[in-house]
């Protein structure tokens, strides 16, 4: 049997041992006894008797092992054409202090603490800080606007807040501080602290916010704290993510399943040891950057790369090559929407041959589907393996992968490999029936999911039932489509929900249209994903506007492209708007949504048996399609 077969099998029936071996990867104030608890399922509990800190697991224990001169975190900014470079030791120093600044303030394990900040060493050290005193933190992206931000808040219930004067965009900045004031103002919540850390580069400061502190003044004489242990079931962060509906699911994340798992996939998954150099380009405001900005690459005691800027544009297509090149980066895990920019604006990769890029080994993409035309021409640049794996917000780690510090497998183009040890992946029809290798169907787990998973949503464990463990008893609905094919390849074809992915970044249509919804003129709205060749999917928005209404296309337009950005932020990428006389309904009122997507992206549809007007699909198909 070769080591993933060996790996995978052991990992289901002989679940204990792998999961508690996996565990002693870890170091434990108290270590384990128990792998599972299962006395509650389906909900389960990962080493219930066992105590640690993630902070500790990710900086003091590589310092007190004598690794403090080693680079822990290399920050590169593109925007800013600057450099920072952080020792394990310096980084444990900062985190200490800060983390001390928090606990000076009141903040204490079990607290939540909301992280609003751009692509700074900053947003990194709150996050450990937060875990050193075992404060659960919450970091919100940039991208979204202050109602979301709010919601958030309203949510979590933070007593603190930190964050920056701003994020840089290229060609504007993108001012925090107005945003958290609103975002405030809206929320039932009341933070009692709130600490900004200033760029130069941006407007506004602390100073003019009453009772706002800054970051640099707070630190400055802080006194450094020591860890303190939590148990490994006690919350490290929620994350918030987009559902079904408008209001956003928080993803909860325990620490001791979490520093697993994490240790786990950097050796199995990313093959990365302590000293290699991984670099994650992505968002600390996303799962990926959780996991494999901050804690898998700190955890498993290498060298993280945290990059400001973009792929294209800053300056140039190659800057992701640039980066690698500097700082010799083993490892490169990106989104495929970057791929494809970086491809569009330099199609023969000529700036690829202006750098040397010999220290990649591989190419790790997530966030979408890797479409084979983009893996085949990355793969054909760069002659080293491109691996596509999927995951989610939820699992907070790799679902299926190529393991290519366990066993590399042949890659397949389209399929993100086969199901990571831990997860018991299978199809399933409407029914709940397996259905046959190579036939599509809905995507689940079996129960128990692997550590390092979701242990619930925040304070709503009915919704975490409802939204996952309802539709199959006995299964995780992962909300993806696909199939297995015969030789156990997992293919993920897309969401079976309202959830989109534009760029890598999930958004919810409900959400959207409950803006556009919103506005005077629209009598009722659908927003659907559709194709983008960039970006995978955009948001594309289709509306009925109420009787007697008479409003330009163009001025429609642009009042509903102003409000998506002011209620959910720039990052929607809401452009597209389309009137049309009626939208097409089941009998029982509910809009066809895939059929209209299929009919925009010109692909073939069967009219639903249970449509209430056949005419109204066809007048659309004639004006969309
Ligand atoms: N703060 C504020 N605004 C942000 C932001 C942030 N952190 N991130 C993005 N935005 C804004 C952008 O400025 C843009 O605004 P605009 O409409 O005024 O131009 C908007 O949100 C859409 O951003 P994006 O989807 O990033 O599009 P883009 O056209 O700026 O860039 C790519 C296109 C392909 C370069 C970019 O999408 C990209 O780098 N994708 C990779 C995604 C990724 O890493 N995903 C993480 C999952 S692994
Ligand atoms: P997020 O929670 O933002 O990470 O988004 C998770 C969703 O993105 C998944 O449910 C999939 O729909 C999609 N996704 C992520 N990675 C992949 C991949 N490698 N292949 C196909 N879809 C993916």
């Amino acid at each position: 049997m070769g080591a993933y077969n060996e790996a995978f099998e052991s990992s289901v029936s002989d679940r204990e041992s792998f999961w508690l071996t996996a565990a002693a990867e870890i170091e434990w104030h108290k270590a384990p006894t128990v792998a599972l608890d299962d006395t509650q399922a389906p909900i389960y509990r990962w080493f219930p008797d066992g105590r640690l800190n993630t902070c500790h697991n990710a900086l003091d224990r590589h310092v007190a092992a004598g690794h403090g001169d080693r680079m822990a975190l290399i920050w590169d900014s593109a925007m800013v054409g600057e450099v920072r470079r952080y020792t394990y030791a310096e980084l444990l120093a900062e985190v200490s202090r800060f983390a001390g600044v928090l606990a000076a303030r009141g903040v204490s394990a079990g607290d939540r603490v909301i992280i609003y900040m751009p692509m700074i060493p900053e947003a990194a050290i709150a996050m450990l800080a937060c875990a050193r005193i075992g404060a659960v933190h919450s970091v919100v992206f940039g991208g979204f606007a202050a109602p979301e931000l709010a919601t958030r808040i309203d949510d979590a219930e933070p007593v603190a807040i930190i964050t920056a004067s701003g994020g840089l965009e290229p060609g504007r900045t993108v001012e925090y501080l107005p945003m958290v004031a609103r975002a405030l103002e809206l929320s039932e919540t009341a933070p009692s602290t709130v600490i900004v850390k200033d760029r130069p580069q941006i407007a506004g400061s602390s100073d003019e916010h009453d009772g706002w502190l800054d970051w640099d003044t707070e630190i400055a004489d802080a006194a450094p704290v020591e860890p303190v242990d939590v148990a490994a079931t006690d919350p490290l962060y929620i994350l918030y993510t987009s559902g079904t509906t408008g209001k956003p699911k928080g993803v909860v994340r325990d620490n001791g399943g979490h520093a697993v798992a994490l240790a786990w996939s950097m050796t199995n998954i990313y093959d990365i040891a302590p000293g290699d150099v991984w670099w994650t380009a992505s968002d600390v405001g996303w799962v990926v950057g959780h996991s494999y900005i901050v804690y898998g690459p700190l955890l498993a005691g290498a060298t993280t790369i945290m990059y400001e800027g973009k792929p294209v544009g800053t300056p140039d297509a190659g800057a992701f090559w640039r980066v690698v090149s500097e700082h010799r980066a083993k490892a490169l895990f990106t989104a495929p929407t970057a791929i494809r920019a970086i491809r569009k604006a330099d199609p023969d990769a000529k700036l690829l041959a202006e750098y040397d890029v010999s220290s990649l080994k591989n190419l790790f993409a997530a966030g979408e589907r890797l479409d084979p035309d983009t893996f085949e021409w990355a793969s054909s640049v760069l002659g080293v393996p491109v691996v596509d794996h999927w995951w989610q917000t939820e699992t907070g780690w790799a679902i299926a992968a190529n393991l290519r510090g366990l066993e590399p497998m042949p890659i397949k183009a389209g399929s993100p490999t086969v199901p990571v040890p831990g997860y018991q992946v299978g199809i399933v029809d409407a029914d709940g029936k397996p259905v046959d290798a190579g036939v599509e169907g809905n995507i689940v787990i079996t129960l128990p999911l692997p550590p390092g998973t979701l242990a619930g949503l925040w304070r709503d464990e009915e919704r975490y039932r409802s939204s996952y463990l309802k539709a199959f008893p006995g299964t995780y609905l992962t909300g993806d489509s696909g199939y297995i094919d015969a030789d156990g390849y997992v293919f993920v074809l897309g969401r079976s929900d309202d959830v989109i992915n534009v760029a890598g970044h999930r958004l919810s249509t409900g959400s959207i249209e409950a803006v556009v919804a919103s506005h005077a003129a629209v009598a009722e709205c659908a927003v659907i994903g559709i194709h983008d060749d960039l970006k995978g999917q955009r948001p594309s928005g289709y509306v009925v506007l109420k009787a007697g209404v008479e409003i330009e296309p163009d001025t429609l337009r642009d009042e509903l492209v102003t409000m998506v950005r002011d209620e959910i932020g720039a990052v929607a990428t809401f452009r597209d708007v389309t009137v049309v006389p009626a939208l097409p309904k089941t009998r029982s009122g509910k809009i066809l949504r895939k059929t209209m997507r299929q009919i925009v992206d010109h692909e073939e549809y069967t009219v639903p048996s249970t449509i209430e007007d056949v005419d109204v699909l066809s007048a659309l198909a004639k004006q969309l399609g």
